[in-house]
């Protein structure tokens, strides 16, 4: 790093401007941000009364020369940036020269500094305005910025703070959100002597499992996507990862922690056929792009940022979601259940099996076939109060939710139908006739080209019936009536063009919903195993157009643990 000057008059003109010494937890995020600017391996946080008596941050960074100390604390002084063409590309978290000095006039400030070629360290203390001689001091390299008594002169401002716990959230959430985006740096958190978070360098899905929680981890996708100049990397929570509440949804593009909305956008469509009603995702993303494509200088605070191709990283950020959440089955029990394939597991049949009551459930499980390779959802071994298909896989028991899987199989075969033209329709061997008010009746002569996209054929039959002659071929043993309905319905709320475009995929589940195999339907193996395989190729079968997951895989440690079983 280059020695602090004060910038020149125009440029400073052109820095957002404004409060950046909110609260204790603003603090906090600028001089870890100065740390991490200065290449610290380790960062030290102390607070004290959640961070309005004290805030501590220690680094072991390149530190602040003797002669610069009382530089550091005036306005507008960097050792960051000199031009304007320095901040348009600028990598640094810091570039306004301000932080300090504005920590400084609302608190008591001191650094301890020392660079790697300092015979020793040296001292610098502000009492708001007021600058004390810089004197020696001892430290190794690195450097100590020490804020106490937060607004002690500007009571009016001291009175805007919560209680202690509450700032402690605070600091504790931007403690967080520091601590995500630098998983290579070493980072430790104190309050009131006690120590609450301590976190060694260490890779992305350790460090989220310490700040978010393991399940989180556990129920996510590593993204490593790029394109272009474009790079998204991070772990993308699942549906069975999705919270009641958008409070775990971290966002950071080079580095630094943003609050975006064009980003939590395209996040919400990629998320959107996966979770259902108020769900939400939980997600850690890095988005990665050339310094100059992204304006850092909207808001003193940098948490919003302006692209310059809105369009393409909206694009391009929704597409990599998308892929990384819709694995076809085939690879999901890898990614989802983080199933170790390899282990020789012992088949369950060739324990020897009591006779009689077992009798069946052998004569059906026999039918596997003898391969060498289980495919990856397994072979069906029976039914389970008529919901839910049991199945054997090389991990161990796969559980599926009969209905909600072939729900998607279907919703997947009628998307694919759409996108090359119109859904198929098969002709019903007797018509399905059903009593319609007039408006309904009205919609279905209005909308006869739509329904028979859908492939569905209706036709007026009477003043107050309607009857449907052709229908999807999944679709024919269902209710059929209340499917014309229910479409009907959308496409005199929306219009049918709107509802076979914007609306196309909520008309398709509508569609599935009403297709698909009920609960309490007895199947063959045949039939299950069918099912299995259609699940595996099938986009997205991981869950249901709802978004509630089809299978679980209970793998055989899990059950070892079920049954406290030492392997
Ligand atoms: N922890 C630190 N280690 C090394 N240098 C620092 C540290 N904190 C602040 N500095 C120096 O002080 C200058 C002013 O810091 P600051 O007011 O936060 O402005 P900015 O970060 O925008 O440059 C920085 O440019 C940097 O040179
Ligand atoms: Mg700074």
């Amino acid at each position: 790093m280059s020695a602090i000057h004060l910038l020149p008059e125009l440029l400073v003109s052109q820095i957002a401007a404004g409060e950046v010494v909110e609260r204790p937890a603003s603090v906090l995020k600028e001089l870890v941000e100065n740390s991490l600017d200065a290449g610290a391996r380790a960062v030290t946080v102390t607070l004290d009364e959640g961070g309005v008596r004290r805030i501590q941050v220690e680094d072991d960074g390149e530190g602040i020369a003797q002669q610069d100390l009382a530089l550091a604390l005036a306005r507008h002084a960097t050792s960051k940036i000199r031009s304007l063409e320095d901040l348009e590309g600028v990598a640094s978290m810091g570039f306004r020269g301000e932080a300090l000095a504005s920590i400084a006039s609302v608190s008591r400030l001191s650094i301890v500094s020392r660079r790697r070629d300092a015979a020793h360290g040296a001292r610098i203390a502000a009492q708001g305005a007021a600058l004390e001689e810089v004197e020696p001091a001892a430290r190794a390299q690195g450097t100590t910025v020490t804020v106490e008594e937060l607004y002690f002169n500007t009571p009016a401002r001291r009175k805007f703070l919560r209680t202690e716990a509450t700032e402690y959230g605070h600091c504790d959430e931007t403690f967080r959100r520091l601590a995500l985006a630098r998983c290579d740096v070493a980072f430790a958190l104190r309050h009131n002597g006690r120590a609450s978070r301590h976190l060694r360098s260490q890779p992305l899905a350790e460090r989220a499992a310490a700040l978010l929680g393991e399940e989180l981890v556990n129920a996510s996708v590593p993204i490593h996507m790029q394109s272009g100049a474009l790079r998204l990397t991070g772990l993308a929570g699942t549906p069975q990862a999705a919270k009641a509440r958008a409070d775990v949804q971290y966002f950071f593009v080079n580095g630094r922690f943003v609050r975006d909305r064009l980003l939590a956008h395209a996040a919400r469509e990629a998320y959107a056929e996966l979770l259902h009603g108020e769900r939400q995702p939980a997600y850690v993303l890095f988005l990665e792009l050339d310094a100059r494509g992204v304006d850092v200088n909207v808001h003193p605070a940098k948490t919003e940022v302006r692209f310059r191709d809105s369009r393409a990283v909206h694009q391009f950020v929704r597409h990599a979601l998308q892929r990384a959440l819709a694995p076809s089955a085939a690879e999901a029990p890898v990614a989802y259940a983080a199933v170790s394939y390899g282990a020789p597991i012992q088949s369950a049949f060739s324990l020897a099996q009591p006779a009689g009551a077992y009798q069946s459930f052998i004569s059906s499980a026999v039918a596997l076939p003898q391969t060498d390779k289980t495919p990856p959802l397994g072979y069906a071994l029976g039914q389970l109060h008529g919901v839910y298909i049991l199945a054997q896989n090389e991990a161990g028991l796969v559980l599926v939710d009969m209905h909600a899987a072939h729900e998607r199989i279907v919703m997947e075969r009628l998307k694919a139908n759409l996108d090359a033209g119109a859904v198929q329709a098969q002709e019903l061997l007797v018509p399905a006739v059903f009593q319609a008010e007039a408006l309904e009746v009205a919609a279905a002569e209005e909308n006869r080209e739509a329904l028979a996209r859908l492939g569905l054929e209706v036709s007026v039959s009477g003043p107050n019936e309607l009857s449907v002659r052709a229908a999807p071929a999944p679709l024919a043993g269902g209710d059929i009536g209340g499917l014309t309905r229910d479409l009907l319905r959308e496409m005199r709320e929306y219009g049918a063009s709107q509802a076979l475009t914007v609306r196309r995929n909520e008309l398709l589940a509508t569609m599935a919903c009403h297709a698909a195999v009920r609960a309490n339907r007895v199947l063959a193996p045949a039939e299950m195993n069918a099912l299995l395989r259609e699940m595996e190729e099938t986009e997205r079968s991981g869950s249901c157009n709802h978004g509630r997951p089809t299978w679980y895989q209970l793998s055989m440690p899990d059950l070892d643990r079920l049954f406290m079983r030492g392997r």
